[in-house]
């Protein structure tokens, strides 16, 4: 291994940092609009450099709110920006950046980091699992018939995305997180909106839906043409505050004209788009993937601030191991009422990758034993943790960093 130094970067090593950071991904350099975005993006103090003793790595993070199951708002830290020089990979870089900046963001009172994996096989080493998993949909717009219970009502304003930044944030802000899973976006997330990942001939659009009370939902948008040469609608966010504003948004964008199909990315893996149409065939599931990745920084906080189901009389103590951030470590009881550090026995065994993926409900503790994730010491216990850890709603992160 390589020794590696790890230091938060003042901001004049921002721009090398930010080249360094679009080389790995083999994006083409940055234009100069992209250079005054990647600017705003930084939250001082929060960019990590790796050095060997050349600059050779980086990864950053913002601070936001995750909703959690029951509702509240906890610290979450956005990890992005991860790249390592690719003469330089598989030296332990990354692993030092990992460990530097989990230890820093547990100093900072951040209870929950997450992130959007490029691959896999990366974080789960570093505590992270999937925290939540989205769909994507593809709708055929000539076959595409609203059944008529459909909810009508509404209206949509059309805007350039760049001129609705500002009413995008504050509509954003007031639509109700109503699933575990979203994600509160501070200024460093729309200083980067719409993404200089969506590269595409064609203009970006946002579409406002106007509610009995004022904006009720969005949807951003653009058209592109595939090779076939068929026109594609892609929905790159859609919210909205309940089901009227679902159902106005998807009505105004069935009546775009010149696309043959409608694409929706990152859509709630529960959420019933093709049960708006006479024919739900017209609406296929294109594909099921990972979502956020979550890693649970400060794992005491972040337990008692989730809800937990189940009955009255129902309880699971779990022992948690976290080979990087010590405090973690322990066994903690969790009921109905509440979780809370315990020395009583423990009864189910997991990792703090797999509490993660436990912690918003999106998969089941029973499953999480089925393929050994989860050591279960005592029989029944499972389907315990399945009631308490269940959500009603599927978790959902919708904002893409
Ligand atoms: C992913 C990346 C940051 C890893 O950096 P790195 O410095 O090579 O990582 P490390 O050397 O610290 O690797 C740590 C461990 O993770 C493994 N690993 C690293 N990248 C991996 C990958 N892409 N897939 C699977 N395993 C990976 C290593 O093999 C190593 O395993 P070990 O501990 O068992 O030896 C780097 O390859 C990169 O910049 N990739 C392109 C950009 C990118 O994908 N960024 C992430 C955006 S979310």
């Amino acid at each position: 291994m390589t020794e590696h130094t790890v230091r938060i970067l003042s901001p004049d090593e921002h721009p090398s940092a930010s080249a360094l950071f679009w080389d790995s991904l083999h994006l083409p350099p940055p234009s100069d609009e992209d250079w005054a975005r990647a600017a705003a993006m930084q939250q001082p103090g929060r960019t990590l450099g790796v050095f060997d003793p050349a600059l050779i790595g980086t990864a950053r993070s913002f601070d936001g709110e995750l909703t959690v199951p029951g509702g509240r708002r906890v610290p979450l830290a956005a990890v992005t920006g991860v790249g390592v020089r690719a003469d330089r990979t598989r030296r332990g870089a990354l692993t030092a950046m990992m460990r530097f900046q989990l230890t820093d963001l547990a100093g900072r009172g951040v209870q929950i980091a997450g992130l959007y994996a490029s691959e896999g096989g990366i974080y789960g080493r570093f505590g992270y699992g999937v925290g939540t998993v989205s769909k994507s949909c593809a709708v055929d717009r000539h076959r595409a018939r609203l059944r008529p219970e459909v909810p009508s009502g509404g209206d949509v304003e059309l805007l350039p995305v760049q001129r609705a930044r500002d009413q995008l944030a504050e509509a954003y802000a007031s639509l109700p997180h109503t699933r575990p899973g979203m994600m509160t976006r501070p200024p460093y997330w729309w200083a980067g909106f719409p993404g200089s990942m969506h590269r595409h001939a064609g203009p970006m659009t946002a579409a406002l839906h106007h509610g009995e009370h004022g904006v009720d939902g969005f949807a951003v948008y653009f058209v592109d043409h595939e090779s076939g040469g068929d026109a594609v609608l892609h929905v790159t966010s859609l919210h909205a505050a309940h089901g009227r504003a679902f159902a106005g948004l998807w009505r105004f964008l069935l009546t775009v004209d010149l696309v043959d199909r409608i694409k929706a990315g990152m859509r709630p893996y529960d959420e019933p788009v093709e049960l708006l149409f006479e024919d739900p065939r017209c609406c296929r599931i294109t594909g099921v993937e990972d979502g956020l990745w979550l890693r649970l920084v400060d794992v005491p906080a972040a337990l008692a601030a989730r809800r937990y189901y189940g009955g009255p009389a129902e309880s699971v103590v779990i022992e948690v191991t976290d080979p990087l951030l010590d405090n973690n470590s322990g066994r903690y009881r969790v009921s109905a009422d509440g979780a809370e550090p315990t020395g009583e026995p423990a009864q189910l065994r997991l990792d703090v990758a797999t509490l993660s993926m436990l912690y918003l409900g999106t998969w089941r503790a029973s499953r999480l034993a089925g393929v050994g994730r989860i050591e279960v010491l005592d029989p029944g216990t499972p389907t315990t943790a399945d009631r308490l850890f269940g959500t009603r709603l599927a978790a959902w992160c919708g904002t893409f960093f």
